[in-house]
């Protein structure tokens, strides 16, 4: 299984997901980063892992659909099986989306329905819950609202910070997030 990651930020999924694939716990490899900004560390991490990465500048194109085509020329030029969004920070549309039906996954750092959008973690921890965790679900056009695969609660202990809260939600995903793929791609096989 060919694999795409998007990515617009510090990569610690992109890393997660390639150190699974070398202990081959995950029977894929990724052959193409995406990413929407030009310096961010993940494009690093892709380097170390001899990964190519492609710049998708948005602003180059006359609009968002013309950026997604391009994109997908690149994508099935690199014969991409599935898209994993690992950070990406952006929304697709279904220029993309229709080329790739249940081919595109987003891990949101939240137990969705509930705190979706940019500060999933935040906003849980802001809204007093006693359990939170973390959502691995197919991409739609909404903002984090395709169809749930699979998803890991962590419980908020009473006195519990934000930042241990986020440490360990982060654990969580670089975990789950390899775990479910290993399982949705041997299942399909
Ligand atoms: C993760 O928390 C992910 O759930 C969210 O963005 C963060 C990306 O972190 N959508 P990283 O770039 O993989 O370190």
């Amino acid at each position: 299984t060919k694999l795409a990651i998007f990515a617009s930020g510090t990569g610690t999924n992109f890393v997660a997901l390639a150190d699974a694939i070398t202990a081959q716990q995950l029977p894929a490899q990724i052959v193409l980063l995406v990413v929407d900004h030009p310096d961010i560390a993940v494009i690093e991490r892709a380097k170390e892992r001899n990964v190519p990465a492609f710049y998708l500048n948005y602003k180059s194109f006359p609009n968002k659909q013309a950026a997604e085509l391009a994109l997908v020329a690149k994508l099935q030029a690199a014969s991409v099986d599935l898209i994993l969004l690992a950070g990406y920070m952006r929304i697709l549309t279904p220029t993309l989306l229709d080329i790739y039906p249940k081919r595109v996954i987003n891990i949101h750092p939240a137990l969705l329905p509930n705190f979706p959008g940019r500060h999933g973690i935040l906003d849980a921890f802001n809204a007093g819950v006693t359990e939170t965790g973390v959502t691995v679900h197919y991409v739609d056009a909404g903002i984090d609202t395709g169809e749930i695969i699979q998803q890991a609660v962590v419980p908020i202990e009473a006195g519990k910070g934000l930042a241990a809260l986020e440490t360990q939600i982060h654990a969580v995903e670089h975990e789950l997030y390899p775990t479910v793929l290993a399982q949705l791609i041997t299942t399909e096989d």
